[in-house]
């Protein structure tokens, strides 16, 4: 593919995207094992803890059950576009599918962003970080899922939560 979508601009014809070449040329590496640990040669790893969500911390998720293996990655026909969906049939389901591919730019309730009552994509509340956790400390009293309907709404709305779709 010649073109970077990381930089929304054409590439040189005939060259991988740096994604794609990256993870084809590494992934066959000795110490590129390909589980958590591989990706953490080069992504923020153990000590940044950016996996840090619900997900992995509750769940045992991790780099590959979600993005599949390194091979898997180095194939992406569309990097930082395609990306994994909550809406996924192995994950939550059609009843779950945001609004737009990347769930960073999606919105569901009332059109309100995913993220604002789930927090960042590697952050989805509960987060082991306390840090991501302080704003739904100061509005809900916990780190969960925002929730509280009289947080947003001035009075208690008569009619039901609609969630997503
Ligand atoms: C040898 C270093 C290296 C390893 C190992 C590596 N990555 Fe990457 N990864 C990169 C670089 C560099 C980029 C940025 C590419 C760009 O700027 O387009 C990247 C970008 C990405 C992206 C965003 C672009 C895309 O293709 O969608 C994802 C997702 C990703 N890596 C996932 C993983 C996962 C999951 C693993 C482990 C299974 C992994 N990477 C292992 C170096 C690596
Ligand atoms: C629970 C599922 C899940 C896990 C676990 C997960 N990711 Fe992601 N990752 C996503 C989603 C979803 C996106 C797309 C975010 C968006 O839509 O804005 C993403 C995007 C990315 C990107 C592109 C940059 C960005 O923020 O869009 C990189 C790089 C990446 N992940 C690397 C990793 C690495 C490395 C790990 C393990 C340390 C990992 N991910 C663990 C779901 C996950
Ligand atoms: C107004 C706040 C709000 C918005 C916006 C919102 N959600 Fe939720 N979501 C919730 C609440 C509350 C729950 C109940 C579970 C909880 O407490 O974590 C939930 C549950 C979920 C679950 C199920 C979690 C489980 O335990 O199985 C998924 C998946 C989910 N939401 C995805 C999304 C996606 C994708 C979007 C955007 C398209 C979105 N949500 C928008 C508040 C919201
Ligand atoms: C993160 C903020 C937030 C939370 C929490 C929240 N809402 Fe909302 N809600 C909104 C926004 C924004 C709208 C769209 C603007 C509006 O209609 O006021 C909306 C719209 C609505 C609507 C009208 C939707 C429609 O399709 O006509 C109802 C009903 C509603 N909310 C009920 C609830 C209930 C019940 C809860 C608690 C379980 C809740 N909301 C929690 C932000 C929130």
């Amino acid at each position: 593919m010649s073109f970077s979508n990381a930089l929304n601009a054409a590439g040189v014809p005939g060259i991988s995207s740096l994604s794609n070449a990256m993870h084809r040329h590494h992934k066959d590496m000795p110490d590129i094992t390909p589980d958590t640990d591989g990706c953490y040669n080069c992504h923020p790893g153990p000590k940044t803890r950016c996996l840090r969500d619900t997900m992995s911390q509750n769940f045992a998720l991790n780099c590959t059950t979600c993005h599949g293996t390194i091979d898997v990655v180095s194939q992406n026909p569309e990097p930082w576009l395609n990306e994994p969906n909550c809406g996924a049939v192995t994950c939550h389901g059609d009843s779950y599918k945001p609004d737009q591919p990347l769930y960073r730019l999606s919105k569901g309730h009332g059109g309100t962003y995913c993220a604002g009552c789930h927090d960042s994509p590697h952050a989805i509340a509960p987060s082991m970080e306390i840090n991501d956790g302080i704003k739904f400390i100061e509005l809900e009293g916990d780190t969960g899922t925002l929730r509280g309907c009289t947080i947003c709404h001035a009075s208690m709305p008569d009619r039901p939560f609609k969630h997503v779709n």
